[in-house]
């Protein structure tokens, strides 16, 4: 499998509680590296552009105002099938379905406050680790 890049958001549900390291545990226990991370306070407009293609679904405003509730991480985690791999540890959006030992199983308060964000595909990847990152702030 080739080595690829995903972007990871730590939630505000997670960094009010001190989780970052923890979670950071998980992703470098599976195999990826972190190669990029910063702790940044959304404004508003950024957290509906980035979710931007959720925003005709029901919830849009209540993402939005929880993804600026407080700081988030965001991070490029890179290794094998990285997308893939981070979505697996991640768990389902809902932690109510989420596998034992999961992120989000372990971790997530509710489907709104669930702790991490990962890229859903390989395209999506570069577009929001381009979204947050330039260049040359990825150390690989
Ligand atoms: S996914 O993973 O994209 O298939 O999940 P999806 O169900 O489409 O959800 C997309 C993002 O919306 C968040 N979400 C919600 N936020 C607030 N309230 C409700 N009810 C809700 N349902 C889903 C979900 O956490 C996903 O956020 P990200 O950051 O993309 O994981």
């Amino acid at each position: 499998m080739a080595t690829e890049r995903t972007l990871s958001i730590i939630k505000p549900d997670a960094t009010r509680r001190n989780l970052t390291g923890k979670i950071n545990a998980r992703f470098e226990e599976a195999g990826l590296r972190i190669v990029a991370q910063k702790r940044v306070r959304l404004t508003k407009e950024q957290a509906q552009q980035f979710y931007s293609v959720h925003a005709e679904r029901s919830f849009f405003g209540e993402l939005v105002d929880f993804m600026i509730s407080g700081p988030v991480v965001v991070q490029v985690l890179e290794g094998e099938g990285a997308v893939a791999r981070n979505r697996e540890i991640m768990g389902a959006t809902n932690p109510a379905n989420a596998a034992p030992g999961t992120i989000r199983a372990d971790f997530a308060e509710s489907v709104e406050a669930n702790s991490v964000h990962g890229s859903d595909s390989a395209e999506n990847a570069a577009i929001e680790i381009a979204y947050f990152f330039a260049g040359c702030e990825i150390a690989g």
